[in-house]
């Protein structure tokens, strides 16, 4: 059963993000704002270079934004000493990467895997042993312990990688497309070890995909278009089974919203528009001339 959310696990405030490569500047996040509840299951999703590694590794303590504040736990990320960094990173948040072969140590079987992170805070043999077993159990794979990755399907292998994600018991879980090079039964068995995880642990997941089906399998899809997040999907439970997806168009803080470009395209407004409200809310109309 999941526990009553409330308390703001993450909070994003305008936060921008630039790479410098040379005299090239690449703007990855633009005024980005997020907040995401304690417990709560989310998806960003988003086209190839929209800023969601960007924004993962900046909440996972791998990067830090130019400008903005980044919050987790009432913890300012940027006001932390590198040693508070690396603290953070080993017991706060569980990282999963995209690419299958970068979880795991490719010579350590998959429960000395799970171990290590234990391991490095100075757990004590028997209780790493104990929690590692627990974990891969949790994650389906109790006949599967002494398998190094070789022996491992690339299911197997995403399912060791969250187990080793959560050794620590963090309270966050950040996954860079976990399911991305997994065919679709797989990554759909994957995916049902998230919603294990987040029910049984409360743990906050946080997870990259490119697929907005997504949507059917967390509380909510946030999609981020140039570095901002644009549209918000979340389930209607209100209707029928429950399943019925609802659009949002995000509102930042300062009033910005995103117009999807197919609604420009079908209401033929380009450079500027006219606002006006009526009695159901906000309309927005070609300006004059389009000019
Ligand atoms: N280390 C870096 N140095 C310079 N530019 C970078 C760096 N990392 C990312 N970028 C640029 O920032 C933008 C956002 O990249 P990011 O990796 O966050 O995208 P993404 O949404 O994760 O894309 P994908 O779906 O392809 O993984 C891209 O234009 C990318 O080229
Ligand atoms: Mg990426």
């Amino acid at each position: 059963m999941k526990n009553a959310k409330s308390l703001t696990h993450i909070s994003c405030e305008d936060v921008f993000k630039i790479y410098k490569i040379a005299d090239l500047e690449v703007v990855a996040l633009r005024g980005l704002d997020l907040e995401v509840e304690s417990g709560e299951m989310i998806a960003i999703v988003g086209a190839s270079g929209s800023g969601k590694s960007t924004l993962l590794n900046i909440l996972a303590g791998y990067d830090l934004p130019s400008a903005g504040k980044v919050s987790v736990l009432g913890r300012d990320l940027l006001s932390m000493s590198s040693s508070e960094i690396e603290g953070y990173r080993r017991t706060k948040v569980g990282f999963i990467w995209q690419q299958t072969g970068r979880n795991m140590f490719p010579y350590l079987t998959a429960i000395e895997n799970v171990e290590l992170p234990m391991m490095l805070i100075g757990d004590k043999p028997e209780k790493r042993r104990k929690r590692a077993e627990h974990l891969l159990e949790l994650v389906g794979l109790s006949e599967r312990m002494d398998h190094t990755q070789d022996r491992l399907s690339g299911g197997e292998q995403q399912r060791v990688a969250i187990a080793i994600s959560l050794s620590n018991n963090p309270p966050l879980l950040l996954a860079d497309e976990p399911t991305g090079e997994l065919d679709d039964a797989t990554a759909g068995e994957v995916m049902k070890v998230f919603e294990s995880v987040n029910q049984e642990l409360n743990t906050t997941i946080m997870i990259v995909s490119h697929d907005q089906d997504i949507a059917y399998k967390v509380d909510r899809v946030v999609l981020i278009r140039d570095g901002k997040l644009s549209t918000e999907i979340t389930r209607d439970k209100s209707v029928g089974d429950g399943n019925e997806l609802e659009e949002f168009i995000i509102v930042d803080g300062s009033g910005r919203v995103q117009v999807p470009k197919t609604l420009l395209d079908q209401t033929k407004i380009e450079r500027r528009a006219k606002v006006r409200v009526d009695d159901k809310g906000v309309i927005l109309e070609p300006g004059d001339a389009n000019k």
